[in-house]
């Protein structure tokens, strides 16, 4: 049957990386069965904190120290405790925690925000590291060692990128070019002309860093590692490591959609990219429709086969799978137990006592459609006069890619939404939506959505949504109500 063409089992079972995948699911179902000591061993080996943003680390320490409980996340290193394993190099723009730098060699570390991140959060059955980019201009030498001394505590290792490079690859290629494309946004129109006229630059710079990135898993290879590249940012990755050595297993996964060959065909360096990313053994997507698009644009656009396994390139075939991402359910059931997240549940639960709580998380990004969620939210205090004041809107608008013009222009009309109906429909006592432009720290965020009556997921587009995962998962006493735009792509295994 086509529609199993690239289910994971078919096309994983032969090749090593397969077996690996395998392995893992085979490690995780038998989890449950392991001793208590089994159990701890596999926390104790997780690669990153889970600490509220706001306690922030200074370079050179463990942020929770070497008394981390289980209710934290990271922990500092225990070779004692540890078999050796498959070592898992995994490769993606953002690294989990960002950097604020506080003085010469000080800095602050935060929690990245994103689904990305959470979605390796949950990777726990490797040996990994964890490679991605500083995040912040480090020109000096002193400040590049003392920020990789404290990544590598994490098990991360940071790419030292110029801020040249970055405005051009980060705002320009990925935010300005291929986030659009990918989905289905287009191009942005009225400097369509000064797109055209960067894209070259742009795109020497995507090349460049990637070939940064490319040296940073080289120094840190070692036989037998997995490599395992994310994301749209790193499409040019898998050649540049298969042409440093054949032989290394190098997988690469899309956290966006794919979109239809017709789509990437407008995109001036497509054939580039896809030879590119073609040049991994295993290549993933979230759903079978973006695995079947990146099959499409192969052989339609560089007249490749696409037998059932992938896409095959005189002889050599790239393997192409459907593997959506998931959450560590575990990581937010064990936080909703913590004794700080009951106390915001009380206080949440006190403040808005006698109201409906709704709830909307995203980015603020294009794609996630806030101010549309604003508006019919609005539409919807205008119809029904009596739920005014028993409901309340509670949208965390992540700040994000604030460099990038599409971004900031977003900001003011959410804005401007927000304070119309909080005039219109506020009293002096209350406000029918609480807008925040920031991120909250994860124990919040799990109160929030344990609170939470009803929650809206209206995006536009997107890859995989983990805020609806997250929700279900701090919804277990509550059941409350999830909406999704029926455009939304989600799992259905949290309603198994
Ligand atoms: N998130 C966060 N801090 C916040 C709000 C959200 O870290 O203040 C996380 C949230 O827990 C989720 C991710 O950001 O895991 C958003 O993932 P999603 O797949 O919904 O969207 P993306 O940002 O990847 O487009
Ligand atoms: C999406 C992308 C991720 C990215 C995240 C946050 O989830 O697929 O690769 O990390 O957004 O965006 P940022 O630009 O802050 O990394």
């Amino acid at each position: 049957m086509i529609g199993n063409k690239y289910e994971s089992n078919q096309t994983w079972s032969t090749s090593r990386v397969g077996q690996l995948v395998n392995d893992r699911k085979i490690r995780k179902n038998s989890r449950t069965s392991q001793s208590n000591e089994g159990a701890q061993y596999i926390e104790n080996d997780v690669c990153l904190t889970e600490d509220d943003t706001s306690k922030v680390a200074t370079v050179g320490q463990c942020p929770e120290g070497d008394t981390a409980t289980t209710n934290n996340y990271e922990r500092c290193e225990n070779p004692d405790k540890k078999p050796a394993r498959q070592r898992l190099l995994a490769v993606a723009n953002r690294l989990p925690v960002s950097t604020v730098r506080k003085g010469e060699d000080v800095w602050h570390l935060e929690i990245s925000a994103g689904g990305l991140v959470s979605a390796l959060l949950g990777v726990k059955e490797f040996e990994a590291r964890w490679i991605g980019w500083a995040g912040v201009n480090v020109p000096d030498t002193v400040g590049q060692n003392a920020l990789t001394k404290s990544r590598a505590e994490k098990r991360c290792i940071p790419v030292f990128l110029d801020e040249e490079i970055v405005h051009q690859y980060y705002n320009g290629y990925f935010n300005n070019i291929l986030w659009p494309l990918f989905q289905y946004l287009g191009l942005p129109q009225e400097d369509r002309l000064a797109t055209t006229k960067s894209f070259q630059s742009h795109f020497a710079a995507y090349k460049k860093a990637n070939e940064m990135f490319a040296d940073v898993v080289i120094k840190n290879y070692e036989e037998g590692d997995v490599v395992w590249c994310h994301d749209y940012h790193l499409m040019y990755l898998p050649k540049c490591l298969k042409d440093f050595k054949k032989s290394m297993k190098v997988g690469w996964f899309l956290h966006t959609p794919f979109p239809s060959s017709e789509i990437h065909r407008t995109l001036p360096s497509r054939s580039e990219l896809l030879c590119s990313v073609l040049a991994a053994d295993l290549v993933g997507f979230h759903t079978y429709d973006y695995a079947r698009h990146f099959v499409s644009a192969c052989t339609r656009i560089l007249g490749l086969e696409g037998p059932p396994e992938g896409v095959e390139d005189q002889g050599r075939l790239t393997r192409v799978a459907a593997c959506p991402i998931d959450i560590d359910l575990d990581r937010f059931i064990r936080a909703l137990e913590l004794p700080q997240v009951q106390e915001h549940i009380r206080e949440l639960k006190e403040r808005f006592a006698g109201r409906k709580v709704m709830l909307g998380v995203d980015r603020l990004d294009m794609i996630k459609g806030i101010p549309q969620k604003i508006l019919a939210f609005e539409k919807f205090l205008e119809e029904n006069p009596d739920w005014r004041d028993k409901v309340v809107l509670l949208q965390i608008a992540v700040p994000t890619r604030t460099d990038v013009r599409e971004y900031q222009k977003l900001t003011i009309p959410v804005h401007e939404i927000v304070g119309r109906i909080n005039s219109r429909f506020g009293t002096l006592r209350t406000v029918p939506i609480h807008h925040l432009d920031r991120s909250l720290d994860f124990h919040a965020l799990c109160a929030l959505y344990a609170v939470t009556d009803a929650a809206l997921v209206t995006t536009l587009k997107d890859g995989m949504n983990l805020v609806s995962y997250e929700l279900v998962a701090c919804q277990d006493s509550k059941r409350g109500v999830l909406i999704l735009r029926e455009i939304t792509v989600y799992a259905i295994r949290m309603f198994e």
